[in-house]
């Protein structure tokens, strides 16, 4: 059977689909820097955590940019990495780490941090010294309970589904992030806990006739709500968003439903599920509806694809977006205690999928059950 995206021309399939980053480099190799490091595996197939490094120190090494490099294919590898004790790390250095872990690994260099859509929005929450940062987002249980609070007829009648709090960063981007990072300043004593899902992982679970037919598919990636909250609140979104083509306020891209890693060269599911896929494009409302059950039914009934982070005061997170997505858990309400977070973004590349690229258990060597 022929490989869905072949024949395509001008680096496009002929579904549509980039075949290829043109100013990224091809997949990077790990060049040993960090074994030095003691580390732990959260599972077998996801997560790493290295439990005494202080990024501080990776960003003031002689050699850094080779550490940051091996820091981006590690956290490519695993999908996310989790350090503790993050006491000394500024803002400032935070965002740098992100930037820098985007940029060395062979971002388009016309990139940068994501910038909030609705940065101006009067509403949003400021930093935990009462500043703002265009290119921090915070997040608040305290304040997240208030707005709750006053918003009419929220009294929910049943338990809530949690698996919509699955999602990639920033995919309602033309270009989407690539690394997020977030660093948890305040948390309570249990609760809150993040989730992150292998996305290599699902592919690895399908049978191939099945990724040969999502790999023809692309999905909408809608996001209207910024568009609405800036007319609401008289002001305009902020553009560029990051690169040059996050701009205007539309929120709609298409994304591809299996996408190539640029730093890995493995393919994960992407665009397939998530709180900003609205819809797989060219199929039918039902089985857009089926594509999209079945990939959460698999995320949600593998829980060996899922590392799971237990927050600790200046416990931080880095991970790709481009093969996990994530879940934050909302049960901040049943303690007492603030969570406080703050998260910079890196803004990657067009996602593509190269049809030459293999699956992460393929490229291992991993045998597929
Ligand atoms: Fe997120």
């Amino acid at each position: 059977m022929p490989s869905a995206t072949e024949n395509g021309a001008n680096g496009v399939s002929n579904h549509g689909i980039p075949t290829s980053c043109p100013s990224c480099p091809s997949p990077l190799k790990y060049s040993g820097s960090l074994d030095h490091l003691p580390y732990f595996e959260i599972s077998p197939i996801i997560g790493r955590e290295y439990p005494t490094v202080k990024v501080t120190d990776i960003l003031n090494a002689p050699n850094s940019e080779e550490l940051i490099r091996d820091f981006a294919v590690v956290i490519s590898e695993r999908g996310v990495v989790f350090f503790r004790d993050q006491d000394d790390l500024n803002i400032a250095d935070q965002k740098k780490f992100c930037d820098l872990v985007g940029k060395f690994s062979g971002r388009p260099a016309e990139n940068g941090l994501h910038v909030h859509p609705i940065y101006r929005d009067p509403g949003n929450l400021k930093l935990p010294d009462g500043s703002t940062d265009e290119n921090i987002y915070v997040i608040n249980s305290e304040a997240q309970k208030k707005i709750y609070k006053t918003m009419a007829g929220r009294a929910a009648t049943e338990p809530r589904d949690l698996s919509r709090e699955w999602h990639s960063d920033s995919t309602f981007e033309t270009v989407p992030s690539d690394f997020s990072f977030l660093k948890m300043e305040e948390t309570p004593p249990h609760g809150g806990d993040t989730l992150w899902c292998s996305g290599y992982e699902i592919y690895d679970r399908m049978s191939p006739s099945f990724r040969s037919y999502l790999e023809t598919l692309t999905a909408t990636c809608a996001q209207p709500v910024f568009r609405s909250a800036a007319q609401a609140g008289g002001y305009e979104v902020m553009s560029p968003r990051g690169s040059p083509l996050n701009v205007g306020d539309e929120f709609a891209p298409s994304h591809p439903v299996v996408r190539t890693n640029r730093v890995t060269g493995w393919k994960a599911i992407f665009a397939g599920v998530g709180l900003h896929v609205t819809k797989i494009n060219d199929v039918y409302n039902y089985e857009d509806q089926v594509i999209r059950e079945y990939v959460m039914r698999l995320i949600t009934r593998n829980h060996d694809c899922i590392a799971r982070m237990k927050w600790t005061r200046n416990a931080a997170a880095i991970w790709n977006n481009s093969c996990v997505w994530h879940a934050a858990t909302p049960d901040t309400h049943l303690v007492e205690g603030n969570r406080v977070g703050v998260r910079a973004s890196s803004i990657g590349e067009v996602p593509y999928l190269d049809p030459n690229s293999k699956s992460r258990r393929e490229a291992l060597g991993i045998p597929p059950f």
